[in-house]
């Protein structure tokens, strides 16, 4: 069998994982939320849920990937048999599906980025109504979505350390750059610190109980949990590192960059006297008219940075999305790396045309089915089945299958490789505890209630 390669070292794996947890979650999808869910309010229990749940179960998933050394479907069927192994097939499914849809919104970010570095944005007035013609443009469309898909193809093709590694190595630190350098611009605008005081002064009146699911399911979407993708990167780091220190360096920089975000948004958002609370609109229709206003020189060049930060951020998760069934087929198949990736690619592409037509281009597709009180487009209903309700249930069944079916003691033998005194420590008892106990429950009763709550209109909270 072909060697299936691997990251170079610690540093290669965090990049790679802290590249695929940060994406649009952090920057377009996190800041809306906490906008909507009382700011820092919002904050200390999106915190709180990456460490009693995120950090336990990214380390479930590499421990699970790096003990087998195989992909999704591999790794579960080892160490569980075929029926576990339905969960491997799970992921590489979500994956599949997921990113058809999240190629069409990086799709939006990339047509941005070029159209404020080209100049036709700064024309624009109205960006509300430029935003749904942008989206329903399908020609324009087809362009950038097809572009993003051959951009993260060309990556994954030449494989984990020249590929993947190396990208995140570089796309990273840009990123990390960019938003430096925004932040410190937009610190320098008039009412920015009305902004940075409205994300980061608590509101605890606006916390119900579904401001915890809603903290949660942003968690486990901006941790790449939940879908086999931590499984099949935790694959490729050798046996020599800490997998425990190496996940918590991934929660760590998540964190900070979706912190970051906000820091960045709310006060370009106060600086112009706009509300918070617009929803998925924030990134795509607020901040382009703000960028605008600031004269063409100015407004092109930080327009464009934005954008492009959104772009790499997308980058860095739209290649571990494909990844995921890639490792698989390598593993399985043993067909060449290369060929997958072709197919795949073409493949999630055809997958993501009726996401891509349901904005407003085909109405069949725009309202396709009606739940949640509203019609819902075809991309909606992809992320809700495959984002909001399958990737807590993914979490759910991974951490039963570590406490019943792999066992707990398996599950420490691997992560005291390369962490000597980890057995019996504290961290070892939280760990388990959170494994076999507080995170299945809470995933299962959230799936639970999302599934009724989405789909069938029934609250129980
Ligand atoms: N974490 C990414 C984001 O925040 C999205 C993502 C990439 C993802 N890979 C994933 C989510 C795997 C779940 C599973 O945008």
């Amino acid at each position: 069998m072909a060697s299936r390669g691997g990251f170079t070292n610690r540093i290669g794996f965090i990049a790679a994982a802290a590249g695929s947890a940060v994406g649009l979650g952090n920057i377009w999808r996190f800041p809306y939320e906490a906008g909507e869910n009382g700011g820092a309010a919002f904050l200390i229990i999106y915190l709180i849920c990456m460490v009693l749940i995120g950090f336990p179960i990214m380390v479930g998933e590499i421990a699970i990937g790096r003990a087998t050394k195989l992909n999704a479907y591999g790794a579960y069927s080892k160490l569980g048999g075929k029926w576990w192994a339905l969960i491997g097939i799970w992921g590489i499914l979500s994956a599949v599906m997921f990113l058809s849809v999240y190629n069409v919104i990086a799709g939006w970010a990339f047509a941005y980025f070029i159209q404020f570095v080209n100049g036709s944005l700064m024309k624009v007035t109205d960006f509300g109504s430029h935003f749904g013609t942008q989206i329903s443009d399908v020609t324009d469309l087809f362009f950038y979505s097809l572009g993003f898909m051959v951009i993260t193809g060309i990556i994954v093709a030449r494989g984990i350390k020249k590929g993947i590694e190396s990208a995140a190595k570089i796309l990273m630190p840009s990123l990390f750059v960019l938003l430096i350098g925004l932040i410190l611009y937009s610190f320098t605008l008039e009412n920015a610190m009305d902004g940075v005081r409205y994300y980061l002064i608590p509101d605890f009146s606006a916390i119900t109980f579904k401001t915890v699911y809603s903290a949660l399911g942003q968690a486990f979407f901006s941790l790449s949990l939940g879908m086999a993708a931590l499984v099949t990167y935790g694959s490729y780091i050798s046996k020599r590192e800490n997998i425990i220190s190496a996940a918590g360096l991934v929660v760590g920089t998540d964190t900070m960059v979706a912190f970051l975000a906000g820091l960045l948004i709310f006060p370009l958002v106060f600086s112009q006297g706009v509300s918070p609370t617009q929803g998925p609109g924030l990134v795509f229709v607020v901040l382009p008219g703000i960028f605008t206003s600031m004269g063409s020189v100015t407004g092109t060049l930080v327009g464009g940075a934005f954008f492009l930060l959104l772009c790499f951020a997308a980058l860095t998760s739209t290649i571990s999305l494909l990844e995921i069934p890639v490792t698989f087929l390598v593993d399985e198949k043993g067909y060449s790396r290369k060929k997958i990736v072709i197919a795949f690619s073409v493949i999630v592409f055809l997958i993501g045309i009726p996401s891509m037509l349901s904005q407003g281009a085909v109405d069949g597709l725009t309202n396709f089915l009606y739940y949640e009180g509203q019609s819902k487009a075809v991309l909606d209903f992809i992320f809700d089945v495959f984002s909001d309700t399958g990737l807590p249930l993914g979490g759910f069944l991974m951490s039963v299958f570590i406490a019943t079916k792999w066992k707990l003691h398996n599950f420490n033998e691997e992560l005291a490789i390369g962490n000597p005194g980890y057995l019996g420590s504290m961290l070892n008892k939280f760990l388990n505890f959170s494994i076999s106990f507080f995170a299945p429950l809470f995933l299962g009763i959230m799936f639970i209630t999302t599934v009724l709550d989405k789909f069938f209109g029934i609250q129980l909270f």
